[in-house]
C-alpha cells in the first residue's frame, strides 16, 4: 500500500483550559476525498490549520506527503493548496489579477486561464473582487488554492453560506479535482456534502474523533435504520406497523414512516400492506443518513434548525 498523504498521531491543541483538539489520530490516503465533519467549535479549523503548518500543535505528530510539519514547512507549503474558512481577496483587483498575484507568489504553477475555466469564472475574469457574489468569491478561493498545482487541497467549509445551486457547482469542482488525482481534505458541517463527496469521513465533536469510516460504513455501524415512507398511508398503515412490531413516525402530512432495522424487513412490510389492501399514494425506502449517525452518537443534531437546505 502507498504511504498515506496525511498522518496525524495523538494531536493535541490546548488554548488555556480548552482542549480544542483532544488527542486525535487518523490517516488520509492519497487521492481520496476525506471529509472532516463536525458542528461549530468542534476543532475542525484548528486541526486543519495545524496540518497546513499555519498553527503549531501543543503536542502530537503530523506528516504530510511524508514530510514532518515541524521540520519541512517550506516544502509543505509549496505542495499543498489551502482555501481558508474566511477567504477574501483585495476589493479592487479583478478575478484574474487575484490569481496572478498568487501565481507570482508561488513563482509559477497552473495556467491561470485554464483554472478560471475549471472553476467556471471565465466570464468574471475582469470583475473586481468586491463585485462578485458569495458563491463566486468562494470559487475564486478554490482557484487560489489550486494555483500552485498542489498535491493535497484543503477546503475549509467551501460551501457554507452558499445557496443550493452554488453549493452543487462547488461539488462539481471538487469531483473534477478528485478525478485529477488530488487528495482533498474537506471540512464541513453539512452531512449531505460529506455523503455526496467523501470516500472517508471522520466525525469530530468537542475536539475528539467519535467515528471514522466511509459514509456507508458509518451509517451501517451506528444507525442501521431504514425508513419506509408510506405516502398517505393513514390509520391502516399504522396498525400494520404496530402489528409487526415496528416503530413509526407521523410527520403530519398523512404520511407514515415505518422504521425497520434491516433491508430484509422491507419486503414483508410492503407485502403486508398489499395483503391488507391498504390504499396509499406511493412509498419510498431510505437508509439513515450521517445526520442521524451524529444524533445517535452524541444525542445532538449536527446542524442548527433552519441551517439545512
Ligand atoms: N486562537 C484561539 N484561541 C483560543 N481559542 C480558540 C482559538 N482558535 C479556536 N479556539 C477555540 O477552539 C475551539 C475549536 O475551534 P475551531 O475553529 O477549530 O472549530 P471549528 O470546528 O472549525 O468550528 P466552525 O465550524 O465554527 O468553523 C472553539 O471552542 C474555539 O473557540
Ligand atoms: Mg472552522
Amino acid at each position: 500500500m502507498t504511504e498515506p498523504a496525511i498522518k496525524v498521531k495523538n494531536l493535541v491543541k490546548i488554548y488555556g483550559e480548552l482542549h480544542a483538539v483532544d488527542d486525535i489520530s487518523f490517516d488520509v490516503q492519497m487521492g481520496e476525498v476525506f471529509a472532516f465533519l463536525g458542528p461549530n467549535g468542534a476543532g475542525k479549523t484548528t486541526t486543519v490549520e495545524i496540518i497546513e503548518t499555519i498553527r503549531s500543535p501543543t503536542s502530537g505528530e503530523v506528516d504530510i506527503l511524508g514530510l514532518d510539519i515541524k521540520k519541512n514547512r517550506k516544502e509543505i507549503i509549496q505542495r499543498i493548496g489551502v482555501l481558508p474558512q474566511e477567504f477574501s481577496s483585495f476589493d479592487r483587483i479583478t478575478t484574474r489579477e487575484t490569481l496572478q498575484y498568487f501565481y507570482r507568489l508561488f513563482e509559477g504553477g497552473r495556467d491561470i486561464d485554464e483554472l478560471l475555466k475549471m472553476v467556471g469564472l471565465e466570464d468574471e475574469r475582469d470583475k473586481w473582487y468586491m463585485n462578485l457574489s458569495g458563491g463566486l468569491k468562494q470559487r475564486l478561493g478554490i482557484a487560489v488554492a489550486l494555483v500552485n498545482d498542489p498535491e493535497v487541497v484543503f477546503l475549509d467549509e467551501p460551501t457554507t453560506g452558499l445557496d443550493p445551486r452554488a453549493r452543487r457547482d462547488t461539488w462539481e469542482v471538487i469531483k473534477t479535482l478528485k478525478k485529477e488525482g488530488k487528495t482533498i481534505f474537506l471540512t464541513t458541517h453539512y452531512m449531505e456534502e460529506a455523503e455526496a463527496l467523501a470516500d472517508k469521513v471522520a466525525i469530530i465533536s468537542k475536539g475528539k474523533i467519535i467515528a471514522r469510516g466511509s459514509p456507508n460504513e458509518l451509517i451501517d455501524a451506528h444507525c442501521g435504520t431504514i425508513h419506509i415512507t408510506v405516502r398517505g398511508g393513514g390509520y391502516e398503515t399504522k396498525e400494520i406497523a404496530k402489528e409487526m412490531g415496528f416503530s413509526y413516525d407521523t410527520p403530519g402530512n398523512g404520511d407514515i414512516i415505518i422504521d425497520v432495522s434491516s433491508s430484509e424487513q422491507v419486503l414483508p412490510v410492503l407485502n403486508r400492506l398489499k395483503e391488507k389492501g391498504v390504499r396509499y399514494d406511493g412509498f419510498d425506502v431510505r437508509k439513515a443518513n450521517l445526520e442521524e449517525v451524529f444524533l445517535a452518537l452524541t444525542g445532538q443534531a449536527l446542524c442548527e434548525e433552519g441551517e439545512k437546505e
